[in-house]
């Protein structure tokens, strides 16, 4: 390749990497990621807890006006969710960081005398709307800068309780709430990576290792990892990343998998195979993250256009 092209491909593919991050707004003091694909309000603000950040409310002008910016710079449509909602009685409308609707810089459209929907909207000219919080809508996640923050450099987040292994060259994260396997699989994509996919024996045992500090409040000893049944068969195992798993770490307890249809989600004993699970069980388990993959651009130069 020639100098040109190196260079091009560089920036080209720091472009790619970057679209994925929260980006930083100087005015707004903090980080905004746009998520295009719609959520009901409250599944749109579990999304953002996930992810350390809240559900964006226009709280200030500045942020007013960082949110507006995303929303065109994405080039989506109004409305939007914000992170502002009915608090608990008629009237009381406010933030999840509790600001009071009222005194947020934005104009309301009338609800012409019939009682406002419990949730609120951000439509074109930042104009908001009472909204009913079922309607599925994009949404804007928030962290706001705090001298308290510390960028985990090794693992490319402000979550220090990632750690970076040598020996895989991932980081790894150990989740002590236990959960099902499927807000477990949302939970680490919130956290910028992904349910922990054990690709060989090397990773197998820093897995177990990795869970020998894991709560022992539970009655079994299963932790959710990332593989699945994709068609209910007992036969169709793969990775959350689609490998096959004989291209994987692949050896399954004794007599596993079984309960054809029912168990069809992945895990790990403590002795390290394999085992599967159903649906409503909650279980530990550790997310996995490339640390080349920067959630934040505070530390990599960042062009326009991030959305
Ligand atoms: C976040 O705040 C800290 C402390 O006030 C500041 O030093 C840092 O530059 C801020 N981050 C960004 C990306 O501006």
């Amino acid at each position: 390749m020639s100098k040109t092209l190196i260079v091009l491909s560089l920036v080209l593919w720091a472009g790619v990497a970057l679209c994925k991050q929260y980006v930083y707004n100087d005015d707004a003091n903090g980080w905004l990621k746009l998520h295009k694909i719609p959520l009901p309000w409250q599944e749109a603000f579990m999304t953002c807890h996930f992810e350390d950040a809240v559900l964006a409310s226009p709280t200030n002008d500045a942020l007013h006006q960082a949110i507006l910016t995303a929303v065109e710079k994405a080039d989506i449509d109004f409305p939007i969710y914000i992170g502002t909602k009915e608090m608990f009685v008629y009237g009381q409308y406010a933030s999840i960081e509790g600001v009071q609707l009222e005194d947020m810089p934005v104009k309301f459209y009338s609800t012409n005398g019939i009682k406002p929907e419990a949730c609120v909207s951000l439509m074109a000219e930042g104009v908001v709307a009472f909204t009913s919080c079922t309607e599925w809508l994009p949404y804007i996640c928030y962290k706001k800068n705090t001298t308290q923050l510390k960028y985990n450099h090794d693992c490319g987040t402000f979550d220090r309780e990632y750690h970076y292994n040598a020996a895989t060259g991932s980081c790894y994260k150990l989740h002590k709430q236990a959960r099902t396997w499927r807000i477990a699989y949302k939970v680490c994509t919130a956290e910028g990576g992904h349910l922990v996919i054990i690709n060989d024996k090397t990773e197998d045992e820093v897995v177990v290792n990795i869970l020998k500090k894991k709560p022992r409040n539970l009655p079994w000893e299963l932790s959710h990892t990332g593989f699945f049944d994709w068609n209910k068969d007992l036969l169709t195992f793969l990775t959350i990343h689609g490998e096959k798993m004989d291209t994987v770490y692949n050896i399954w307890n004794e007599n596993q998998p079984d309960n054809k249809g029912v168990n069809i989600y992945g895990g790990i004993l403590e002795n390290g195979k394999l085992d599967e699970e159903w649906d409503s069980r909650e279980a530990y388990f550790v997310c996995e993250k490339d640390p080349k993959i920067q959630l934040y651009d505070q530390w990599e130069s960042c062009s326009e256009g991030c959305f």
